[in-house]
């Protein structure tokens, strides 16, 4: 069987997206969509697929099986779940949504309509990420004593001024932490498992017009007794690659974009030293540190295969709904933590009320 994707929303990472379906054998991109129908135009010209300037045309458009949400981030909840209601299975960028209600509506419609639902997060399918795991759930660890994301990224002010969504609540929702250091936040907590509770302080430091954070910093209490930090920024001139490290009392790893560059076990194994040679020279591109385009997209190919196979055997995504929600409740509850200057356990109950919201952080 083959699968028609429909791409809504034609920007910078729909661009990615086409070239991540073109490698998959059994898939090709068959339409697209886009509020300014110029974009679409352009983007259906250059992979050759048809053009649609009205979404509810582009959902009942029946070789379409697959959709892919890349509109701004707080704009995926209608074309999410309109596209479930159509029948069409979802593969949402992240964030899957920029409140826990939008979440819910999406993971609701994708529910109640039996179609599958995937945030996209590319990093936990590559190998690098894929080996960690696994180390983690053989107990090679010992007990799991800290889990560190670190994510010095730096970002142009013509960036935030190149689109009117980047940089607001309304529509990206948050600053370093939701748009960028979201997926090391989620490969965190992937790797260490639920948070209990969280201590934070964000700021915006070095940008201007944006009403979000710059900078944000998080301690965390793991729920299996672990600490931890989360160092975001989109200031820290000129942008390093992201690490993610995981200690415990037997053994440590430590992740750099894609590349393992520590890999030490108390119990080692023979495969250990092959696994240090083999991970050390994976990071091909700048992981977006600097320019948010200089990203590669195996990892988007490997989770639309991994959807794809989930359709086929009618089975869970790696990435389905509720974990694409994870990420996302954390994120609320650091910006909450940072307002209210106190630490904030989790789960959230609802969505927290931030002033942030309201009044923008300011300089
Ligand atoms: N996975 C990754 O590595 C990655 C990288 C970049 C962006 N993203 C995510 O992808 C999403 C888009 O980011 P981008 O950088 O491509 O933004 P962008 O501004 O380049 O593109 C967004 C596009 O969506 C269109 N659009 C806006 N509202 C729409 C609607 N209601 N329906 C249809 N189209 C609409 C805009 O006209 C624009 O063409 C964001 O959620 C972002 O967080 C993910």
């Amino acid at each position: 069987m083959s699968y028609g994707f429909g791409l809504i929303g034609c920007g910078m990472i729909a661009g990615f997206h086409a070239q991540a379906i073109a490698d998959i054998r059994g898939a090709s991109v068959v339409a697209c969509f886009d509020t300014i129908p110029a974009s679409a135009d352009r983007l259906a010209k250059s992979i050759g697929c048809t053009a649609y300037s009205d979404l509810n045309a582009m959902l009942a458009d029946p070789n379409v099986d697959i959709v892919t949400v890349a509109t701004p981030s707080g704009a995926h909840m209608e074309p999410a779940v309109a596209a479930a209601k159509a029948g069409k299975h979802v593969i949402v960028e992240k964030p899957l949504e920029i409140t826990l209600r939008r979440c819910d509506r999406i993971i609701a419609a994708c529910d109640h309509a039996g179609v599958v639902l995937s945030t996209i997060f590319p990093s936990r399918f590559h190998e690098s990420s894929q080996l960690i795991k696994k180390a983690i759930e053989q107990g090679r660890f010992g007990r799991l004593t800290t889990g560190d994301a670190y994510v010095k990224w730096y970002r142009t002010q013509q960036y935030y001024d190149s689109g009117a969504w980047r940089g607001t609540w309304q529509l990206d929702g948050g600053g370093a932490l939701m748009n960028q250091a979201i997926h090391s936040v989620d490969l965190l907590s992937w790797f260490m498992g639920p948070v209990q509770d969280i201590s934070a302080r964000t700021a915006m430091l070095a940008h201007e017009r944006i009403e979000v954070e710059d900078v944000a910093m998080a301690t965390l209490r793991f729920a299996n007794g672990a600490l931890g930090v989360i160092e975001a920024t989109t200031a820290a001139y000129p942008g390093f690659l992201k690490r993610i490290e995981v200690h415990g009392s037997e053994g440590s790893a430590v992740l750099k974009e894609e590349d393992i560059t520590a890999w030490e076990f108390a119990k080692a194994r023979r495969a250990d030293a092959a696994i240090k040679q083999r991970m050390a020279g994976k990071t091909k591109t700048g992981g977006g540190a600097a320019d948010p385009a200089a990203i590669g997209y195996h990892g988007h190919t490997a989770q639309f295969k991994n959807v794809l196979s989930a359709i086929r055997r009618g089975t869970k995504p790696l990435v389905d709904g509720p974990e694409g929600r994870r990420s996302v409740e954390l994120i609320l509850a650091i910006y909450k933590a940072a307002e209210i200057g106190r630490a904030v356990s989790l789960p959230l109950k609802s969505d927290p009320v931030l002033k942030a919201r309201k009044t923008g952080l300011g300089k």
